[in-house]
């Protein structure tokens, strides 16, 4: 082998390896918040095997404005997006490169083993449970972090609790809140917290907090309770009338022939 070709394999060799392992840390500190490789969804969809399932050129489409994608009317982004609940994943303005060694390491965990599959499943942070009280008191604000960093409700509502419009309605985002806390994925509150740092205990309670508001809002019992009791009254009565209406027409007619013949 020539000496140049040597350097040639040698170099492409280095430069294989330094690039799977920029797609391992770009996707440990970009994506791994909200997306597992084989350890199923978290606040993002699973992409094990994304590779398989879509070109390289829609995966960095997406990756670098999925909006505009969805906008263009591309089915499978519309798809996904509606089933994440059309929460908007952000854009990610990176060369193409970095996209492309991502999902080079995506693919290689997907075909990895199960062992290292696992290690690669972010478990929640261990918070203690919280008291939803003290949540909503941090969600509105009457109470503040202890960092000073602003009140959720400046940008978000939350069931029963009224708020800012910036954002979506956090009622059901109860799970999300440690991993999004911790990762900040969103410029709007990675400006608002990146210095101002939630305690586990503070994240714990706001937690508790919006696990209780989707509970209680998704409790119509009370309400359907009168309807489905009333309309069973409104049948029995039915019934009843129907049977003494039949009763008495029966007697009367009966006894109106009975008189008729006599
Ligand atoms: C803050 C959370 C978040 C982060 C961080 C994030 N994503 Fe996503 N991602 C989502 C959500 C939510 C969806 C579901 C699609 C939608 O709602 O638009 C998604 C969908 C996807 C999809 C489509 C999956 C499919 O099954 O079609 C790809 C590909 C993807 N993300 C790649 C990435 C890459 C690469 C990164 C890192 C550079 C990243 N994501 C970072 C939230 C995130
Ligand atoms: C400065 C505005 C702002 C503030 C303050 C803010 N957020 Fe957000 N948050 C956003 C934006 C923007 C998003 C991106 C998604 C969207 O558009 O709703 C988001 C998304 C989220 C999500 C992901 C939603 C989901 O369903 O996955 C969670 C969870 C969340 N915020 C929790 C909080 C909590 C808890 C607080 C208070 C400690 C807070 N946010 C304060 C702007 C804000």
């Amino acid at each position: 082998m020539k000496l140049s070709t040597f350097l040639f394999m040698f170099l492409l060799f280095v430069s294989t390896i330094t690039t799977a392992q920029d797609g391992k840390a770009l996707f440990d500190t970009k994506c791994k918040s909200c997306h597992n490789i084989g350890g199923g969804k978290l606040v993002g969809p699973d992409l094990k095997g994304i590779n398989a399932k879509h070109s390289q050129e829609w995966l960095i489409n997406f990756t670098k404005n999925s909006t505009a994608l969805i906008a263009s009317g591309d089915k499978a982004a519309k798809a996904i997006f509606d089933e994440f609940g059309k929460m908007p994943m952000m854009a990610f303005d990176m060369p193409d490169a970095d996209i492309t060694a991502i999902f080079t390491h995506v693919k290689s965990l997907s075909s990895a083993n199960t062992t290292e599959k696992k290690k690669n499943i972010i478990a929640p942070p261990p918070a203690p449970t919280g008291n939803a009280e003290n949540g909503a008191k941090l969600f509105d604000g009457s109470v503040s972090f202890n960092t000073g960093g602003a009140a959720c409700n400046a940008c978000h509502s939350a069931g029963a609790f009224p708020g800012g419009t910036l954002a979506k309605d956090l009622t059901k985002s109860g799970a999300a809140v440690g991993a999004i806390m911790n990762s900040l994925p969103f410029p709007a509150m990675k400006a608002a917290y990146q210095d101002k740092k939630l305690s586990n205990t503070e994240i714990a309670d706001l937690t508790a907090f919006l696990k209780k508001a989707a509970v209680d809002k998704e409790e119509p019992m009370p309400c359907l309770g009168f309807p489905i009791g009333g309309a069973i009254l409104f049948i029995l009565f039915m019934i009843a009338i129907t049977i003494i209406w039949r009763k008495r027409k029966k007697e009367t007619v009966n006894k109106a022939i009975y008189d008729r013949q006599k």
